[in-house]
């Protein structure tokens, strides 16, 4: 249990209310794990001033970050097809030809739980190193049970090892294996009837996701997934109209999906969709950028409608092999013309929407105490530099990693 203490000398961002919610020089008494007040430091009650204290140096202090969508437990790289690529080749082409997801499907397989855990603790030790407290990793490079479960409980074990809670989702309906080919619906019932069963079984999923697209699964088949995750009680969320509109994003909201991510194609209609259902719209401008995608997803749309926007790497091996959620508020400025506000609302308090958790993602008292000390005088300078990390400490659930 976390030691009871005083956190001063900082400037706050609570990301409460539609700016950055700052309090200047402000003070935070963590309780057991919580934040039990937080305010100007000249307010702290009496009952916190005898608590230990931490003298920030004047550090400013977000929410812990909050990574959303990641394929974070893989095996492998795909360098190779990123070549590929950049000689001409689409990647829809490279996965028609067996190449994309099912080459990384490959390398997962091949690799034993152990050698998997390790090649992912390289990277959840990356994204910690940038102030993130939570991640949402999902299966989808096994494909079959046991690689599925082999992903999921490496996920598990990930959290146990390390400072930070991790949200895991059952991507089943990623890719057709080779072992299904020209049979995506009979692969979709043993996804449905046999897979989720099991993994729900053990618990091993806070939430399932689908990829809904041409080169993947249809609307009719995704339909499918989600019926299956509403009979085991579990949230859905979707890859939706990445590559194409196939009406993902309002089939994910027709299910009261927590969210629905990439939406570079989304028509304004299935935003309009997504605002009555109160689903968050999770943007992933590395694999935008990685893609040399130009379509942009329907921001001002989002913003009319007052979808809330979350941000996230999207760490995988084929659209965003990518570590560093500090690069993505920094690309979802530039490339999607959001503000620097916006986008550290989206790897917070929009991003512990996306995941459903509502003990997080802001500063306010009875959350989690889950936060980050930064080396900047204002939060805008998290976005607006790129290849930096101010991060100088990081506090999770009230303690501070050494
Ligand atoms: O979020 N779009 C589908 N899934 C991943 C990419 C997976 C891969 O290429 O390995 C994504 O972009
Ligand atoms: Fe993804």
């Amino acid at each position: 249990m976390s030691a009871n203490a005083v956190w001063l000398n900082t400037k706050l961002a609570t990301m409460v209310g539609e700016g950055y919610g700052k309090i200047d020089d402000g003070a935070i008494a963590v309780d057991q794990g919580r934040i039990a007040w937080l305010g100007s430091r000249g307010d702290l009650p009496a009952e916190y001033r005898k608590l230990p204290r931490h003298d920030c140096g004047g550090a400013l202090i977000t929410p812990g970050l909050i990574d959303c969508h990641t394929h974070l437990v893989y095996a492998g790289n795909r360098a190779a097809e990123f070549e590929q690529r950049l000689q001409g080749a689409r990647y829809e082409d490279i996965a028609r030809a067996g190449g994309g997801i099912q080459s990384t499907v490959t390398a997962t397989r091949a690799a034993s739980e152990d050698e998997l855990l390790a090649q992912s603790a390289k990277r959840l030790s990356a994204m910690i190193a940038e102030g993130v407290t939570t991640i949402e990793i999902k299966s989808g490079y096994g494909l079959d049970l046991a690689n599925e479960l082999k992903i999921l409980r490496t996920a598990r074990r990930l959290a146990a090892h390390s400072s930070v809670e991790i949200s895991t989702t059952f991507l089943g309906a990623h890719a057709l294996p080779p072992e299904f080919a020209g049979r995506a619906d009979d692969y979709i019932a043993e996804v449905c009837d046999h897979m989720l069963p099991s993994i729900a079984a053990e618990a091993l999923a806070d939430a399932v996701d689908a990829f809904c697209e041409n080169i993947a699964f249809t609307p009719a088949q995704t339909a499918r997934v989600f019926d299956a995750a509403k009979r085991f009680g579990l949230p859905v969320k979707l890859h939706a109209d990445q590559l194409s509109d196939s009406s993902g994003a309002a089939l994910a909201a027709q299910y009261g999906a927590l969210s629905a991510d990439h939406l570079e194609c989304t028509s304004a209609e299935s935003v309009r969709a997504m605002a009555q259902a109160g689903t968050v719209a999770v943007l992933l401008p590395g694999a935008y950028y990685f893609l040399r995608e130009t379509r942009l997803p329907p921001i001002a749309e989002l913003r009319a409608q007052r979808v809330p926007i979350a941000i996230s790497t999207d760490c995988n091996p084929g659209t965003s092999p990518c570590t560093s959620l500090l690069l993505m508020l920094n690309m979802a400025c530039t490339l999607f013309r959001m503000t620097p506000a916006e986008a550290l609302a989206g790897v917070t308090r929009n991003a512990a929407l996306a995941l459903g958790l509502n003990d997080r993602g802001q500063l306010v008292a009875g959350m989690r105490a889950d936060f980050a000390l930064w080396d900047v005088r204002h939060p805008a300078e998290l976005s607006y530099a790129f290849g930096a990390n101010p991060c100088v400490a990081r506090v999770f659930a009230g303690d501070r990693d050494d």
